[in-house]
């Protein structure tokens, strides 16, 4: 379970990004963190990777306060796909791939290579292992990075804005695929687009102005935000 408890940050300019903020993420599910820009959404998954501390408050990984955990256990537990994917240019898919399964947990190149291959191929997009990021799509760099995240087989992996250089056909089809995978892993879905998170996310958090305004079920976040459910 992790739990953000009565969260506050400020940045150093003064403006106050997140408010008191309270979110239990049960470890199940697809969840959703809605908010329209600048509600602090992105702040608050910094704080939760502890690349920002909260100047109070804390946030707690099954019990233990974050700010205790070696920093390679917080990275196994929790991985976070923010809007800058991160691949690196000069290397190939399966290069990205491999990097933090060799860093982060010591694997040998070969073991990392075969799971890192084997993970595509399980995804679906086995094709892409020896290709350069700047010859795959949009859309296949945010399966990537997703694919390579989930090589370190996290409890929670948070997408920050995962459809936002998606199209309407991609974005559809990308949600299908999250769907088909939420078996491996409690996603996150952080996002401005409320509409995508009701067809995937089961509940959530809605944040306005650095504040958690509602918490529950989809269909209700969906209510509070003034959305009427879609007949199909
Ligand atoms: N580095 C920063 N310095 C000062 N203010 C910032 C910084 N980053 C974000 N903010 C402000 O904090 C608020 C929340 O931003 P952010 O977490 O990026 O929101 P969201 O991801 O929901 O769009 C916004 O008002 C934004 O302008
Ligand atoms: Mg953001």
């Amino acid at each position: 379970m992790l739990e953000v408890r009565d969260v506050s940050f400020s940045y150093p300019d003064g403006h106050a990004a997140l408010r008191g903020v309270n979110i239990t993420f049960p470890k199940e599910h697809i969840l959703g963190i809605l908010g329209k820009s600048g509600s602090g959404k992105t702040t608050l998954l910094k704080c939760i990777g502890r690349f920002l501390m909260p100047q109070s408050g804390r946030i707690e990984l099954e019990g233990r306060d974050i700010r205790e955990l070696p920093r390679r256990e917080l990275r196994r537990s929790i991985g976070i796909v923010f809007q800058q994917l991160y691949l690196f240019p000069h290397l190939t898919v399966l290069e990205n791939m491999t990097l933090a399964p060799r860093k982060v947990m010591k694997k040998d190149a070969h073991e990392a290579e075969r799971e890192a291959r084997q993970t595509l191929e399980k995804l679906g997009i086995g094709e892409l292992a020896d290709k350069y990021p700047a010859q795959i799509s949009g859309g296949q760099a945010q399966r990537t990075a997703i694919a390579r995240s989930l090589l370190l087989k996290p409890d929670y992996l948070l997408l920050d804005e995962p459809t936002a250089a998606l199209d309407v056909d991609t974005t559809r089809e990308f949600g299908q695929w999250l769907l088909d995978l939420k078996a491996e892993t409690t996603f996150v879905i952080v996002t401005h687009d409320i509409l995508f998170a009701s067809k995937i996310a089961s509940s959530g958090a809605l944040l306005t102005g650095g504040e958690v305004t509602h918490t529950g079920p989809m269909r209700e976040i969906l209510e509070t935000a003034g959305y009427v459910e879609e007949e199909e």
